[in-house]
C-alpha cells in the first residue's frame, strides 16, 4: 500500500512539474545537418570544430540566431535594412560579420577570415540549409 501511495506521489510530482513554469528553449546541438549530404556533414562537424556552436544553438535562442534551415530566409538588420539569407550573405555573415548585424543580437561574432578555407566555407553553407 505504501509503496503505491509513493508511486502515485512521484507520479503526481512528475505531472506537477512537467506543468510547472514556461517551458525551457530546447538548447540541443546535434551534429547532423537538416540536409543530410556529405558535405553538409563535414559543414556541421566543422561548426563543432571552430566553436560555432558555442553560440549557435539549434532550436533555440542563443548568443548567436540559429543556423539550421538559415538559408533563404529574410533577415531583419539593426539599422532598419532587410535582405535574403543567399550564399553571398552567408559569407559575408562569417567572413565580415559588422557588416550586418542580425536585429536583437549583439555585433559578437567573430570574423573567420583568414580561418577557413573555400572548401570549409562551402561545407558550412552546405550546413546551413
Ligand atoms: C562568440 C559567439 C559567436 C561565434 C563563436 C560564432 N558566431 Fe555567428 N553570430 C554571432 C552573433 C551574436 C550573430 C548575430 C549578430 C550578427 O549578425 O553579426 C551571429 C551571426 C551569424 C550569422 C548570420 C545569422 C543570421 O541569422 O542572419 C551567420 C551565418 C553566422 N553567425 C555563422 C557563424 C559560423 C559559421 C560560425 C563558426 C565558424 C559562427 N557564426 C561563430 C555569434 C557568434
Amino acid at each position: 500500500m505504501l509503496n503505491r501511495i509513493l508511486l502515485l506521489a512521484a507520479c503526481l510530482c512528475g505531472v506537477l512539474v512537467g506543468c510547472a513554469g514556461p517551458r525551457e528553449p530546447r538548447t540541443q546541438v546535434t551534429d547532423q545537418p537538416a540536409v543530410d549530404t556529405a558535405q553538409a556533414r563535414l559543414g556541421r562537424a566543422l561548426m563543432m570544430k571552430f566553436g560555432c556552436h558555442m553560440c549557435h544553438l539549434d532550436d533555440g535562442p542563443g548568443i548567436g540566431p540559429p543556423l539550421r534551415r538559415l538559408t533563404g530566409k529574410s533577415r531583419r538588420f539593426d539599422d532598419g535594412s532587410s535582405g535574403i539569407a543567399d550564399a553571398n550573405y552567408l559569407r559575408e555573415s562569417i567572413l565580415a560579420p559588422q557588416r550586418h548585424i542580425v536585429d536583437g543580437y549583439d555585433a559578437s561574432m567573430p570574423s573567420f577570415a583568414g580561418r577557413l578555407d573555400e572548401d570549409q566555407l562551402a561545407a558550412i553553407l552546405a550546413a546551413m540549409r
